[in-house]
């Protein structure tokens, strides 16, 4: 298998921080996540550390129930539009790509084709998307339907909906638009291509109104882990996040996405595997450690239990927090992540952890990394030459302040060992991650 030598970073970024106590430690950013500032410093650092993309996360929904363990772990209760931020950021950025996440559940593939593609323009072909169905009723509560529709159905309009988007990107040629005032010609006609597509969910007859962007096509992300979720991906995602605890794991979930992609006529360098990777530096493993615990005491029982209680789908109100979760109480299955879902019930058929244990270890399939610098660059250099990730998406727990660490004390050791960039070499968010930027298929046609 073809596999560059060196690895991609995309960087999470959530305004509250990736652990679960995040907000309250002291050197946690506390400004309104509505300021732009906060995002910029960080869009700025990440840059400075040459990571390829900058990434947000997001569901079209504030928590409406639950609201005195909700208000302790304020995630998605106060966050701005992904793409209106990544426009803003585009500004203020040069070089970083940028991603946003727009779930297939709730909206058209109309509107997602031309937000992305002026994004995309508007940054200079650094835009990319990352394609979720939701995974709460929360959301689909503010569209019309009590609960998320089922996780095979949402998958089926999910494909569908990448589809159209992508023929859509293809509704002009790239120099479709050629404002000669010598023959009065603002574009040549042949060179538009509309769609007529009439599916199981989506019907159109049109074209985008917006030029071919920069990249083509935005890049396409994704972070689905179940079966149905790893066959969308291998047909059509680029990057992939990854959620595992470990090498052995995340090297499984590689081959298993990979090797899926054949069957759709794809070669395994034409998709990134990034391993989610929390991480937090100290100065020598013991003081990583030490700040990781800080951090966990703080961790307030009523979010643990919402928390860990969301993803398996169950109300764990009632349970004692020093015993272990009856087996009988799990679900038989799950609709939201049905692969966060399986992790703890595999958690707990097989170590049988107390409530509280469970919640204090549970990290949504991944695991965080301490350590001083040298340790971080060992795991990731381990990670990426056993063939488990192409690169990570890396997250921090005290925010701004753990990216700063990493960009000064992490980057220097992996460029030092030659995995990752000194210097951009390219300018779009392809040319960062190795992709080769996509043919019109009616230009090809036409050859
Ligand atoms: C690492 C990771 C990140 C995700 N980020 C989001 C997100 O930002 N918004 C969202 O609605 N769903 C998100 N999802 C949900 C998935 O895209 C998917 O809809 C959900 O996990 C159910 O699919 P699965 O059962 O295939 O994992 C994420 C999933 C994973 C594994």
């Amino acid at each position: 298998m073809d596999r560059r030598s060196r690895m991609s970073l995309a960087l999470l970024v959530s305004p509250v921080g990736a652990h679960p106590a995040s907000w309250l430690h002291p050197e946690s950013n506390n400004a309104p996540p509505t300021d732009l500032g906060f995002y910029q410093r960080v869009a700025e650092t990440a840059e400075r550390g040459r990571f390829d993309l900058f990434f947000i996360a997001d569901t079209p929904a504030a928590r409406t129930d639950n609201l005195h363990a909700w208000s302790r772990f304020p995630m998605f209760m106060n966050v701005l539009e992904p793409v209106t931020l990544l426009t803003a950021l585009a500004g203020v950025t040069r070089r970083i790509g940028l991603g946003g996440t727009v779930s297939t559940s709730f909206t058209e593939p109309y509107n997602v084709a031309r937000q992305f593609a002026s994004l995309d323009h508007l940054s200079g072909g650094r835009a990319a998307w990352n394609v979720v169905t939701s995974a709460n009723d929360y959301a689909a509560r503010n569209f019309g339907h009590a609960k998320l529709a089922p996780h095979a159905l949402r998958y089926e309009r999910a494909g569908e909906f990448v589809d159209v988007v992508r023929e859509l990107w293809d509704s002009w040629e790239d120099d479709a638009f050629v404002q000669d005032r010598s023959t009065g010609l603002y574009f040549d006609p042949a060179k538009q291509h509309p769609l007529h597509h009439k599916g199981k969910f989506f019907e159109l007859d049109g074209a985008l109104n917006v030029a071919r962007s920069p990249q083509g096509h935005p890049v396409i992300i994704q972070a689905g882990a179940s079966d149905t979720g790893q066959d969308l991906a291998a047909r059509t995602a680029e990057v992939v996040f990854s959620s595992n605890a470990d090498v052995a794991g995340a090297r499984d979930f590689y081959q298993s996405l990979k090797g899926r992609m054949a069957q759709y006529g794809r070669q395994p360098e034409e998709l990134q595997v990034l391993a989610g990777l929390p991480v937090i530096i100290g100065r020598t493993d013991e003081e990583a450690e030490e700040k990781y615990q800080a951090l966990q005491e703080m961790v307030h029982p009523d979010v643990g239990r919402f928390r860990l209680g969301s993803d398996l789908e169950l109300d764990l109100s009632d349970l004692p927090l020093d015993e272990p979760i009856p087996i009988e109480r799990i679900p038989a299955n799950a609709n939201f992540h049905k692969a966060f879902f399986d992790s703890i019930v595999k958690m707990i058929r097989e170590e049988k952890p107390t409530l509280r244990e469970l919640y204090l270890r549970y990290e949504r399939g991944r695991k965080t990394i301490k350590g001083s610098p040298a340790r971080i660059a060992d795991v990731m250099e381990a990670w990426f030459t056993a063939g488990a990730a192409d690169g990570f998406m890396m997250q921090f727990h005290v925010m701004p302040g753990g990216l700063e660490e990493f960009v000064a004390l992490v980057i220097p050791e992996l460029q030092r060992r030659g995995l990752v960039r000194e210097e951009y070499e390219g300018a779009t968010l392809r040319e960062h991650l190795g992709l080769a930027r996509p043919a019109n298929v009616h230009a090809r046609v036409a050859e």
